[in-house]
Formats: C-alpha cells, structure tokens, sequence
C-alpha cells in the first residue's frame, strides 16, 4: 500500500491567503465589514455579471436564489438527476416540487430536449447543471426558459472559470450559483454566491440573505428614527464573515492559474489514457469553450468491474470518489416524490460506471504520474 494518501480534490492555500485572513482578524469588522462587498464586486467583474451576493454555502445561495425567482408551494423545479442532491434541496426548501431530468451521454449534464419535455404549466425555474465543470450550452437553455417564462439559475458549483462560446460562466443565466466549499476552484472554507444581471434578484438575494431584514430608506414603509429596519420578508442568516471573503479576495488572484493547471492535469490524463480501452475519458466542450475541470470524471467501459477498480485504487492510497448517486435515488426523493431506481437510465448507467480521479490545481505531476501509473497496471477481470 503507497503511504502518501493522494486524495480527488484538495484546497491549495499559500502564505499570501494566510496573510489575509490574518489582517481581516485584525480589522474592526470580522463580519458585515467591507470584506464581503469586496469580493462580492471582484467575482462579478470576473465573470462579466452586473451584481453578486456572497453567502455562505453554496447550498443557502441556492435557496436564495429560489427565493429571488419567487419559487413557491405548487411550483415545479427542473434539474439534473446528475448532481449533488444540494441543487434539487433548493427547490424542496420553498415548498416546491423538483422535477428531475435524465443527462445526455455527451456531456453529462441536463439533457436539453428532456428538459423542454418536461416543462409543464406547473414549471417555474430551470437549474442546469455544469457537471464537473463541462459549461452546460446555456444560450439554449435560456431560450426554451424564456419562452416559457422560466427563470435559469444555473449551478456552476464546479464551473468558476469555466467559458461557453466565448462568454464566462456567470454572464448570461438569470442567477449563476458558485460554491467556495475546499475541493472546489477557490475556497473560503465554506462559501457561495449568486451573480446576476437583474438589481430585482440582487436586492431579494440580499434580503433573504440576511432575515428578511432591510435598512434600505427606499424599501422601508416606515422611518423611526437612524436605529430603524424592517423584516419584510422571511430570511435566514446566511451571511459569510469577513475572514472567508477575505481569503475569497485573496484565492480568486490565483483563479486563472488554477484552471489553467487543472486543464494542463486533464490534458495529461486524456493522453495518458487514451490507449487503455477499458476507459472512457470525459466529453470536451466543442467550440469556443473552456472546461473549468472541477472533476476528471472517467467511465469504465462495459463489463468491467467498477466497485473492483475503486477498491484497488483506494488500496493504493488514491482518494477516487465517485460523482454522483443519482438523486432520484436517495431514500428522500423516492419517499416523497416518487422516484424510482429505472427512472432515468443514462444516469444511473453512467452512476455504475464513474470514478473521479484525482484532480485539483495542486497535485504534482509525479502524484498524477503515480495515480495514471496505477490504472496501466490494472488489469480488469472481464
Ligand atoms: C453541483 C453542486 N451543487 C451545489 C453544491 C452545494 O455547494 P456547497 O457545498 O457550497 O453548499 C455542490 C457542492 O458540492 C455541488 O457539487
């Protein structure tokens, strides 16, 4: 057994963000401080989106963002069956029902002609999802919701930095949700945000945000006096402190390195693999396209033993992980939505068949070496 445990995903901080953080202990405000606003402004400017509110998961920006469409009881929310069970939750958390979608097999995200499919009278928002980082076609997407009043909010928890037809993720859906957790591209320990281009979603995502509550003179029905706020709305407290957008500020510097190394490691893999016929590599974005490679999803071919290769993998100290038991499968969503196990079957083929190798800006190439070197030593029972 190799000693050095090589895990899938790993943040990389270095003494500059360590820095940061340390100032923004010493500065007056350690939350709701000039932090936030900061970094909140630094990732729209990054992405080309006109606003951005920070929060802190990925998950509450999600919720926010359902809020901010205005997704209630009775509503429909469509999304893929392929993802974390996060993006589905944010529709169930307003009360509304997640209608769940089977992928396409070229790129394993949302299948786009199921998806129009799958709209009803009932259908209020979309989220696609940009499946390890493969930026989903949103300019299509987009059209077929907007001819059906619906809102897109798209989940690029593994697509910062990611580029469709020449535009940044985050520039073009109605809300785009990035999340800040460790094993993604930048991190605050735990994190999110929303940008948009809408001041209507930018001002409800601030509110919910923080309790429903506003100090905003324009919003308020009444003014007693310098001390007065309003809660308006149910919200929560879904604030990030000063010292996470900090090292937010402080990571996002780094932000084009990172994709760049985590391209370079996918590059290294595609090639290095591309003999073994037991495996399928991922699906590239066609065109003017960048994928942000937040996993290096591979298949085992047919026949071949998935659980068998992964348990020899992690035998070796290789942290692969797999991505991801098909919602619908959860206990939850069968229990009280009546999915089932055949529902949707190019996801649960591609659910039995995916490992995730180890892929983050980090790695060194003698730990990807040792990782690619593993897999040509494998030999599968078939
Ligand atoms: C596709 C997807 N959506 C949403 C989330 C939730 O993000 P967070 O962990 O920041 O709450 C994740 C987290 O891994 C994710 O992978």
């Amino acid at each position: 057994m190799a000693d050095k445990f090589i895990p899938y995903g790993c943040q990389y901080i270095d003494d500059d963000d360590i820095a940061a953080v340390v100032q923004a202990l010493r500065d007056p405000l350690i939350t709701q401080g000039p932090m936030v606003e900061k970094f909140e402004a630094a990732v729209a400017e990054y992405c080309g989106a006109r606003y951005a509110v920070a929060y802190n998961s990925g998950t509450s920006a999600l919720h926010g963002a359902m809020y901010a469409a205005g997704v209630g009881p009775g509503d429909e929310v469509i999304t893929s069956t392929m993802t974390f069970a996060a993006s589905a939750n944010a529709a169930v958390y307003m009360g509304a029902r997640p209608v769940l979608g089977d992928i396409d097999p070229k790129n394993y995200c949302l299948d786009i002609a199921g998806f129009k499919k799958a709209i009803s009278g009932k259908t209020k928002a979309v989220i696609p999802v940009d499946y390890a980082g493969y930026p989903v076609d949103i300019a299509a997407i987009m059209e077929i919701a907007h001819d059906h009043n619906l809102v897109v909010v798209e989940d690029a928890a593994h697509a910062l930095g990611a580029i469709r037809n020449g535009s940044r993720v985050g520039s073009q859906a109605d809300m785009t949700m990035f999340s800040f957790h460790p094993v993604k591209h930048i991190t605050t320990g735990e994190g999110g945000m929303i940008v948009c281009n809408e001041e209507r979603y930018y001002h409800r995502l601030k509110l919910f945000r923080s309790h429903g509550i506003t100090r905003d003179e324009e919003m308020l029905t009444a003014n007693e006096g310098p001390w007065y706020y309003e809660m308006q709305e149910l919200g929560y407290n879904y604030r990030i402190t000063d010292i996470q957008c900090a090292l937010g500020f402080s990571q996002l510097k780094k932000l084009e390195t990172f994709i760049e190394r985590r391209n370079e490691l996918a590059a290294h893999y595609d090639k290095a693999l591309a003999a073994v016929d037991w495996i399928e590599v991922p699906p590239r974005p066609p065109g003017e396209c960048r994928h942000a490679y937040h996993l290096y999803p591979i298949m085992v071919k047919d026949g071949v033993d998935r659980k068998e290769f992964f348990t020899y993998l992690r035998a070796a100290s290789i942290g692969v992980q797999v991505h991801y038991i098909p919602v619908h499968c959860h206990p939850f969503y069968r229990r009280c939505f009546g999915y089932s196990a055949g529902d949707f079957p190019v996801a649960e083929t591609f659910y039995a068949k995916e490992i995730s190798l180890p892929m983050f800006a980090s790695l060194s190439d003698a730990d990807q070496d040792s990782v690619i070197q593993h897999i040509l030593n494998y030999r599968p029972a078939v």
